[in-house]
């Protein structure tokens, strides 16, 4: 917790100063910030402008806090879906620059589809018969009385603006990323929303085992960079004929233990014998771990590649696991799927929820009318990124750097705060960014604003210093003061933030 900071320590040098000084608020939420000294005397420079009055700050409500009751007629939000709110931000924003920067430091371009698109492209390419496909995706009739969907993931979209942007004619292979919103009617949890953010990156117009392994150490290093230690989980579902053959074997073998089965996985006995293998049900657990494994049925071409994609994470050292019974819950995928998991839920025994996903899946644009094009990539969850995040800054207090303003400009009297705001513009084009409250006119509440902010120079003007062509810039923690020419501000603030 940041030291409690005592506002304006002395007054305008006109005017009396007020009997007591009211301390500051202290933040509702935990601030990622180095604690400060505690405040020295200030110094004699003042502002000149007129006396702080005693009232209470209108705006000492501190974030988070609730004081209102929130009536019955106000809509809730729907079900499953949340807001983001400023008191998150460092996570999100943490979370989606780094997504930027990992995906474009790889050579992967921007991209962005529809939230809606046709429901079929969803049904074909993800399956009928997954979870999916069968319980989650929002479905629905437009006004034309077409069928669209709320996508519930970017891949088949991926690869749809692939054939109909003609990106098959660009020089290949295709390395697009994306962040964004996905949709699943899933059973809300923590960790488990039904709308959810995704960072994704898609490669297509090759196969090769680099281009598996270069995605898989993305992700990790991805993870890494924002301190989150995970664990790869890998295994090949080989090539189309494979799987085949293999749900053949499986599901002879799954019908001779149906009895021992819980009842879910006995309806996907028919549906989808793939998805047994990754129950969590303790009664399936068992029946799973004698169960023929995929690798088994793995065409040559499928296991030497398989070989390959790990021999090049050794290279990488990427830790991995090799895990037989992951399938991944989308039919398109084909030969090499992976998934991230927090390695101190491993640790713990757990299996915990998959941070995120990926794999590789060959026939998925041939199956929506494109030419043969292979492909491979991943999806992130963002949420559960944040989650995890929050759950280390409150455990290990971990510093995630603060991007926040670092300045607060205070101003006295109507001329100063028209100065004030050609100021502030000024300051923000030079890149520094300022914090202020300009409908409010008293120094100490302003003053007050400024420490909640924790910010560490405020910047006054008043009248005084309107004539004089000067501005205040005092330490929030020493109470120090100095004047500076309005000219010189910018040069100033870098100088002393130093
Ligand atoms: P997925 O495994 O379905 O794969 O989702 C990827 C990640 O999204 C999950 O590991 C999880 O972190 C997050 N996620 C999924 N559902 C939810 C939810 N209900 N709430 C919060 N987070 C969730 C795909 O979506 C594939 N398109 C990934 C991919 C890209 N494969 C190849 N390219």
């Amino acid at each position: 917790m940041p030291a409690k900071k005592k506002p304006a320590a002395k007054k305008p040098a006109a005017k009396k100063a007020p009997a007591k000084k009211p301390a500051a608020k202290k933040p509702a939420t935990k601030k990622v910030v180095a604690k400060k000294a505690p405040a020295k005397k200030a110094p004699a420079k003042k502002p000149v402008a007129k006396k702080a009055p005693a009232k209470k700050p209108a705006d000492k409500q501190p974030e988070g806090e609730i004081k209102i009751k929130i009536s019955k007629k106000t809509p809730q939000p729907v079900r499953g879906m949340k807001d983001i709110v400023p008191k998150e931000e460092r996570y999100w924003l943490a979370a989606r620059n780094k997504a930027q920067e990992i995906a474009q430091s790889y050579g992967f371009q921007y991209m962005e589809t529809p939230v809606l698109e046709d429901a079929a492209l969803f049904q074909r390419t993800i399956g009928k018969g997954t979870d999916i496909v069968e319980k989650e995706m929002y479905v629905f009739e437009d006004r034309d009385g077409r069928k669209l969907a709320l996508r519930p993931e970017l891949t088949a979209s991926a690869a749809r603006a692939y054939i109909t942007n003609g990106m098959l004619n660009l020089p290949q292979p295709v390395k697009t990323w994306y962040v964004g919103q996905m949709f699943r009617h899933d059973r809300p949890q923590a960790g488990r929303y039904r709308q959810f953010f995704q960072f994704g990156c898609e490669t297509l117009g090759e196969r090769h085992p680099a281009v598996d392994a270069e995605l898989i150490v993305m992700g990790y290093n991805y993870y890494r960079d924002l301190g989150i230690d995970t664990q790869v989980m890998i295994n090949s579902i080989g090539n189309v004929d494979d799987r085949q053959r293999y749900i053949v074997e499986l599901t002879g073998y799954l019908r001779s233990k149906r009895s021992y089965l819980s009842e879910e996985s006995k309806a996907r006995l028919t549906k989808n014998p793939l998805r047994i293998l990754d129950s969590k049900d303790p009664q399936d657990i068992s029946v799973v771990e004698e169960a023929p494994q995929i690798i088994d049925w793995l065409s040559e071409d499928s296991k030497s590649y398989f070989m390959k994609v790990l021999e090049y994470l050794d290279e990488l050292e990427v830790p991995y696991m090799l895990s037989p019974t992951l399938v991944r819950g989308l039919d398109y995928y084909t030969d090499t799927v992976f998934e991230y998991v927090e390695t101190a839920t491993v640790e713990e025994g757990g299996t915990g929820l998959a941070l995120g996903g990926g794999g590789r899946y060959d026939k998925l644009v041939e199956q929506l009318g494109g030419p043969e094009t292979p492909g491979c990539g991943f999806g992130l969850g963002i949420d559960r990124v944040v989650l995890v995040l929050k759950k280390q800054a409150e455990r290990d207090e971990l510093k995630l750097e603060e991007k926040g303003p670092t300045i607060f400009f205070a101003q006295l009297g109507e001329q100063a705060r028209r100065r004030a705001m050609a100021l502030i513009e000024g300051l923000r084009r030079e890149g520094i960014m300022v914090r202020h409250n300009l409908a409010k006119s008293a120094l100490k509440v302003q003053l007050e604003m400024a420490n909640k902010y924790n910010v560490t120079h405020t910047v006054i003007i008043g009248q005084k210093e309107v004539q004089d062509g000067t501005v205040i810039i005092r330490d929030m923690d020493s109470g120090n003061q100095e004047i500076v020419d309005q000219r010189k501000i910018a040069n100033e603030i870098r100088r002393i933030l130093k």
